[in-house]
């Protein structure tokens, strides 16, 4: 249970707010790199609680600035680009991706105005398929290159999931909530019939970017089976399941709960799956898809994990009340994470660098230790290890 005050201070994402400051402290995707085309350039995205557009200009530069133009606040998603940046459809004013404004064709020849204007931008990076945002204050820290983005020795796809209709702590409690798996996802994941009974013993290990969630399961006949993963600090799961081609590898994936404001959560998944004698940049495009996690009907896809936890997450409410709620022993793994997004607020406040920011600079792939024997994963990947 928390208090009213609490709820607000780890729940409310707008400039200027407690976890607003300490999400802005790291990189967030804001579209994938396949969304953003020749005849689509520029995307609307709402982040943080800040309107904006992502754009490619002509150069193939990327940019992030605010949407209503600084002259007379017309949006610039029905803009254009052209080389050096993107102009405003109304009177024609350009910007560039440092939000400097180049050009103000209405005023006379000489006009110093478009000096004095200071357009919103952001810096925005490309890596595993995704575009990445800094929303914080300068300097902007290093982008850390999970394995899941940067590895290159396979196939990796990417995918922006439906909007999901409420706040992103509600998404993030969820990955450190494992006794949900039996319960929520038990026969989808075929995991039911593997276990006598509901029985498991969960450890949660603070590391260097986050929280460990270590489960282990008595299986029938099996002994002891361990499946363990991060969620990486502020609001990543990372996460192994099933290829689903059907080939029997292992799809590696991070899933990013990005808040678009304080009542609304953008869920982006990127995917990689080894695979021998396949090579995927991690520079690279990669292949987009949409997912919905409701059928034409409006209703659920229930037959879907993925769909089975928004159905959860959005039942709890816009904003969960947490001042009713009632916590057990089983809730241990959220009880940590909220203090722990407390306690980095807290560094953020007194100026100190929160949880797993790392200085640009030191941008080297980062391999996470997930394992889950379930599935046959008995060891962490590694790219270049044996296969
Ligand atoms: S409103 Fe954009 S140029 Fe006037
Ligand atoms: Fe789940």
């Amino acid at each position: 249970m928390l208090s009213r005050e609490d709820n607000e201070v780890l729940t409310r994402v707008g400039p200027g707010t407690p976890a607003g400051e300490l999400l802005r402290r790291y990189w967030q995707p804001v579209a994938c790199v396949a969304e953003l085309t020749e005849e689509k350039p520029i995307l609307e995205v709402r982040l943080l609680g800040e309107e904006l557009v992502v754009y490619r200009d002509k150069s193939g530069a990327y940019g992030l600035v605010g949407k209503q133009c600084s002259h007379r606040f017309a949006s610039l998603a029905y803009g254009r680009v052209e080389e050096d940046g993107i102009r405003c459809p109304y009177h024609g004013w350009k910007y560039n991706g440092d939000g400097a404004c180049i050009e103000t064709p209405a005023e006379p020849k000489g006009s110093t105005l478009k000096d004095s204007v200071r357009h919103p931008a952001y810096p925005v990076r490309p890596l595993g398929g995704m575009l990445f945002a800094y929303l914080g204050p300068a300097p902007a820290p290093a982008l850390p290159y999970w394995d899941v983005l940067a590895w290159e020795h396979g196939r990796r796809t990417v995918e922006r999931h439906s909007v999901v209709e409420c706040n992103w702590l509600q998404c993030m409690e969820n990955s450190v909530d494992p006794s949900h798996l039996f319960w929520l996802h038990g026969r989808t994941a075929h995991l039911a019939s593997l276990m006598e009974e509901f029985e498991e013993k969960e450890d949660f290990i603070p590391f260097d970017f986050g929280i460990m969630k270590r489960r282990t399961t008595p299986i029938k006949g099996k002994g002891v089976q361990t499946d363990q993963h991060p969620l990486l600090f502020p609001n990543i799961l990372r996460h192994v399941a099933h290829d689903r081609s059907g080939k029997g590898g292992h799809r590696h994936n991070l899933q990013y709960r990005v808040p678009i404001d304080d009542n609304n959560t953008q869920v982006f998944m990127v995917n990689f799956v080894p695979e021998a004698g396949v090579h995927s940049p991690a520079d690279a495009s990669a292949p987009f898809s949409f997912v919905s996690m409701r059928n034409e009907a409006g209703d659920y896809r229930l037959d879907m994990v993925l769909a089975q936890d928004v159905m959860a997450w959005e039942t709890q409410g816009r904003v969960l009340d947490r001042t009713r709620e009632r916590l057990g022993s089983a809730d241990k793994g959220v009880v940590m994470y909220r203090r722990l997004v407390k306690e980095q607020i807290e560094a953020v406040a007194q100026g100190n660098v929160p949880l797993g920011v790392r200085p640009a600079g030191s941008e080297s792939i980062i391999e996470l230790d997930v394992i889950n024997e379930r599935i046959g994963l008995m060891r962490p990947e590694r790219q270049g290890a044996a296969q």
